[in-house]
């Protein structure tokens, strides 16, 4: 049985207490490993700021040769990373084979994007007070960073912070979710292996109660949480002045015209809702369907769905692994037995069938029920219709989150009109609000969070413009 230590300054460290990791599927333990103490904090914070200098001086050809090592070394992996993906976040083997091809993405557009960190020159000779000065700008690296990562991507929302961390030239500290730490351990084994300088990274298990020193710590420059609304804008206040990016939640609507190939949509709706088992921020919940198409839409998506094969996840030939716990598990079924005993209409799906909820479409919800309103994180969509699109902007707008909407429609005016008046982040035509790229700047507005993801964008919040004024 593996044992994995945690990481304090690249220095591999185990407390006494051993946990058990076990697999979300069959409840195996797969692995063991120990959390970071109150102490092993103190010293992640300590190294890590003293580490600051160290990665502030590498240089960009240096950095790239490390953000490279890492994207090959998790090609040559990942396989046996997809495999710890899908024991510990329950997602299916391809879905995580997905995300390893993201991850080692993410390590090469940072080894690209590093090379182009180029400064400003700011002509000064605009005014006579200031036509004797040169101003020049670069961006330095904020320093210290704190990272606290969720469990439905495990790996590749680390390497979200990690891979522009290592581009901007700051040292971090990773507190993974407890669900899903060995994928974070296993990634540490990665950054090991490179010629990333040691004392640069931590990585630590810990209780809640310890990780919030990565919050409030002075040492620690700058925050990036991905994970549920409530406890991301709780940790904001705790951050006090320090610079703070929060990935949060959303529900994620979908809105489809007529002139739309409609069994290729229904394709890409399907996937867009039950992926994950639906517990991505950008899972699609909200379907909206022009009442032209609503009959024929709503029959294909039926269809699909019924065919939806729950298993295994380790098993390539299922679709839909388990939700990641009990509290989860429950939560997802109060909140769909309110809309049923509220009036509504289940078209497929709408029940647990052990440590899974079935893949399920909900139709005729009430305009107050919280399934519309509040993030499921479950495979579960409702469907609405619309024959105005006046009226549906204004509701979508109603929401208070603000991340991505998918808008399949052919009509120039309709995409440019979205992009004009929806107070979303991400307008997606022609494909669902899941689809992401991650070189595109991700994260919301709203409830849904602060700051951006996305490689360049991400190395923005990490740094800081500083310039240079000369005087001739
Ligand atoms: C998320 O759930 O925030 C990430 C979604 C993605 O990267 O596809």
């Amino acid at each position: 049985m593996n044992q994995y230590p945690f990481y304090i300054a690249g220095k591999e460290t185990t407390n006494k207490k051993l946990i058990e990791a076990r697999s979300v599927y069959s409840d195996e333990i797969f692995a063991h490993y120990s959390l970071a103490e109150s102490k092993d904090i103190d010293d992640a914070l300590a190294q890590g700021h003293a580490a600051k200098k160290i990665m502030q001086q590498l240089k960009a050809h240096q950095k790239r040769q490390i953000l490279e090592e890492c994207r090959d070394l998790f090609r040559k992996n990942s396989e046996d990373l997809a495999e710890i993906i899908t024991l510990e976040s329950g997602k299916t083997i391809n879905e995580a084979r997905a995300e390893m091809q993201r991850v080692i993405s993410v390590f090469d557009y940072a080894s690209i994007e590093v090379m182009q960190m180029n400064g400003t020159v700011l002509s000064m000779d605009t005014h006579p007070s200031s036509e004797d000065f040169e101003c020049l700008i670069k961006r330095f690296p904020k320093g210290l960073c704190s990272f606290i990562t969720p469990f439905n991507f495990p790996i590749n929302l680390i390497a979200h912070k990690v891979a522009p961390a290592i581009a901007a030239g700051c040292p971090f500290i990773i507190k993974p979710s407890d669900k899903t730490p060995i994928c974070a351990l296993k990634f540490a084994e990665i950054l090991q292996q490179s010629s990333l300088p040691k004392e640069a990274f931590s990585v630590v298990p810990c209780t809640i109660e310890d990780s919030l020193k990565l919050v409030t710590d002075p040492r620690a420059n700058f925050l990036s949480f991905t994970g549920s609304e409530q406890v991301g804008w709780k940790l904001k206040t705790l951050a006090e002045r320090k610079s703070v990016c929060l990935e949060l939640g959303g529900t994620a609507s979908c809105v489809v015209y007529p002139d739309t190939d409609l069994e290729l949509a229904a394709k890409e709706i399907v996937n867009a809702a039950f992926a994950q088992a639906g517990q991505s921020c950008i899972s699609l919940q909200k379907l909206y369907i022009h009442e032209d198409i609503i009959d024929k839409l709503s029959s294909l998506l039926v269809e699909l769905t019924s065919k939806i094969k729950l298993g295994n996840p380790l098993d390539p030939s299922t679709d839909l692994g388990p939700i990641i716990n009990k509290d989860s598990l429950s939560r997802i079924t109060k909140l769909v037995d309110h809309s049923i005993s509220t009036g509504a209409k289940i078209l497929v799906g709408g029940t647990t069938q052990g440590k899974f909820f079935e893949a399920t479409i909900l139709t005729n919800i009430k305009s107050d029920d919280p399934i519309r309103d509040e993030e499921v994180f479950a495979p579960i969509f409702i469907i609405d219709t619309f024959s105005n699109t006046d009226e549906l902007f204004k509701q979508l707008n109603q929401s208070c989150y603000g991340i991505h909407v998918g808008i399949y429609s052919k009509d120039i005016n309709i995409a440019t009109k979205a992009w004009d008046e929806l107070e979303y982040t991400a307008i997606i035509i022609g494909h669902t609000p899941s689809w992401r790229s991650d070189k595109m700047p991700y994260g919301g507005i709203k409830n849904s969070g602060c700051g951006r993801e996305g490689i360049s964008y991400a190395i923005e919040e990490m740094t800081e413009l500083k310039s240079l004024i000369i005087k001739k």
